[in-house]
């Protein structure tokens, strides 16, 4: 292979350009020519993107978001979309592309490899909820983001004896609740994986209210959702001052942590590696702390659940 491509698509997470950086790089190495994508699989079917080069991602390593700017492309998925994506690879001489974002993203490179434009994902998602990996660039910055934010937000919940409801995003999975909040050591982590009783949340913070502690931090998935009302209900209840906070997209921003930059540099040289080999239709993966790849295919079959283990022993030490 001698000209490749890489593009970043869905919702940004950091390490992304770190990850940018080590195909480019590792392209370059090889003495391969290295096309960036604008927007997605937008750019693609557009026909917007730019000649890298070793220095066009010097100093991005410890930059959030993706230089590359990113989206979530409807077109992409019609025939049309794709024609015009196969185009601009005939046209451009593009063999193969590195595709860095989620599943939905990795649908895409499917359909692109199934016509013979030969692509990597890379797992990068904030939310961890790719199923064929335990691990995803952008998770980890984004857990300290929570654990740094929700560590303020508990300073004022200490001050006013009152109780914070805090939702965090993870779509519909609770990956980053589950693990924010452990590391915040929060009273109760709701998250869709789990039923919950609203019962339980006023019987946990009864007990722990005779036990002399007067604040609390409860973290909801944002797959749940309406933590408003359940801090209406919470006070209620309890009789506990509460207030509710969605951190939003702060959780998103913000420079890579060591393990996100660690982790989208190897990876990105391994996808690029395995493009040089000829060999395309792969997702690499973390499993058991091993960088491994899966045929797409496959790694979109794959179940993935949350760590029940985590989950109880959360629960058993917030009290
Ligand atoms: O997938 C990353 C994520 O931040 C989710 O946690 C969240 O549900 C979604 O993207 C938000 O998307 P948008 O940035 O389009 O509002």
């Amino acid at each position: 292979m001698k000209t490749i491509a890489v593009l970043t698509s869905g919702g940004d997470a950091p390490g992304m350009n770190a990850c940018i950086r080590a195909v480019v790089r590792t392209a370059c190495e090889k003495g391969m020519n290295i096309y960036g994508i604008n927007r997605g699989y937008n750019g693609l079917m557009e026909d917007d993107m730019f000649e890298m080069d070793l220095r066009t991602v010097s100093d991005i390593i410890d930059r959030g978001g993706t230089v590359l700017h990113s989206a979530r492309s409807l077109n992409f998925k019609t025939e049309e979309g794709m024609q015009a994506a196969i185009e601009t690879c005939q046209r451009r001489g593009i063999e193969g592309i590195v595709v860095i974002g989620g599943d939905g993203s990795f649908r895409g490179a499917r359909d692109l490899s199934l016509r013979g434009i030969p692509c990597i994902g890379v797992p990068g998602t904030i939310d961890n909820d790719i199923a064929c990996t335990d691990y995803t660039i952008g998770f980890d910055t984004c857990l300290n983001t929570i654990m740094q934010t929700v560590d303020r937000v508990r300073d004022t919940s200490e001050s006013h004896d009152r109780c914070t409801v805090v939702e965090v995003m993870g779509r519909s999975a609770g990956y980053l609740a589950l693990e924010g909040g452990i590391a915040v050591g929060a009273t109760y982590i709701i998250v869709p994986e789990k039923p919950y009783d609203l019962a339980d949340v006023i019987a946990r913070m009864k007990k722990t209210l005779k036990t002399g502690k007067r604040h609390f931090v409860i973290v909801v998935a944002e797959g749940i959702g309406g933590v408003a009302n359940l801090a209406k209900r919470i006070e209620e209840e309890t009789g506990v001052e509460c207030r509710s906070t969605i951190l939003g997209h702060i959780q998103r921003g913000g420079s890579p942590t060591v393990r996100d930059r660690v982790m989208a540099s190897i990876m990105g040289n391994k996808a690029v590696k395995l493009l040089m080999d000829g060999i395309g239709n792969r997702v690499i993966a973390v499993k058991d702390d091993k960088i491994v790849d899966y045929d797409i295919f496959e790694a979109l079959q794959m179940k993935k659940s949350l760590n029940d283990e985590y989950y109880q022993i959360a629960h058993e030490i917030s009290i």
